[in-house]
């Protein structure tokens, strides 16, 4: 049984007077909300403030990234150990960080080494450009990202490990893809790529996410869909509102 996620990835938005606000309307009415993990990712900069608001209330809350090394001279870093000491969760290998900051999929399997060492449980994002689906190469790249940044990684339960299905040309752009579309892709080659490392009973227990201009009018097609597990959401998670409509469209 997989318990649906809803997570928000602020990206670089909010100053930390900004995150609390918006957290504060969100603690009103999470609790109304049952049979559903709700995660925020805010930027580094609020998760101190911000895990004392949230320790004893049901809001999980993640890092948007962390180093894949363990400590030393990395100016402008933060280690896996760091953002531990916070939170519950990290969103790795972003689109933006793979597109903008250079992160391969070497990089990225570090990445999720270090996660699972510090106990951080990985979010991790995959998805094919625009160009790369024009070329037909859509399953080829997600298999391959898969692959390279799941290599050697040991999880004990499925539940350790959040996969993220975000189409580049989705994502920020108002063109979401459609949910049987991305449920296609989940069942004919996201799944059997985790069931290739880790077996087809594990690969079944793990949660697959959709992100790409999620919001409170398209959510529902996307959590009808029985292999969509909950989405990760970007602009619509700005707003406490979106949000939390986005959280009830699982109900
Ligand atoms: P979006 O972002 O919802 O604004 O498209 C999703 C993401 O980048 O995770």
């Amino acid at each position: 049984m997989r318990v649906p996620l809803i997570a928000g990835n602020w990206k670089m938005h909010k100053t930390e007077a900004e995150a609390i606000a918006l957290v504060r309307v969100l603690l009103q009415r999470v609790r109304f909300y049952s049979g559903v993990e709700v995660l925020i990712c805010p930027p580094f900069t609020s998760l101190s403030q911000l895990h004392k608001l949230l320790v004893s209330s049901p809001i999980l809350l993640g890092a948007q990234n962390i180093s894949d090394l363990p400590s030393g001279a990395f100016t402008g870093e933060i280690s896996g150990r760091m953002a531990a000491e916070f939170c519950s969760h990290v969103i790795l290998g972003h689109s933006e960080r793979r597109a903008y900051y250079g992160e391969d999929d070497a990089l990225i399997n570090r990445k999720v080494k270090a996660a699972r060492e510090w106990g951080l449980l990985p979010i991790l994002c995959v998805g094919e450009s625009l160009s790369e689906r024009d070329a037909g190469q859509a399953s080829a790249v997600i298999s391959r990202q898969l692959r390279g940044a799941l290599e050697g990684v040991w999880i004990s339960d499925p539940a350790e490990m959040v996969i993220a299905y975000e189409p580049v040309w989705a994502i920020g752009t108002d063109r979401s893809a459609s949910p049987e579309d991305i449920s296609e892709m989940i069942a004919s080659v996201i799944r059997p790529g985790l069931a290739g490392q880790w077996g087809v009973e594990f690969a079944g227990g793990i949660r697959v996410l959709y992100g790409g201009s999620v919001n409170p009018g398209n959510a529902a097609g996307y959590f009808n869909q029985p292999e969509i597990d909950g989405a990760l959401v970007g602009g619509a998670s700005l707003s406490a509102e979106k949000f939390l409509a986005i959280i009830e469209r699982t109900q």
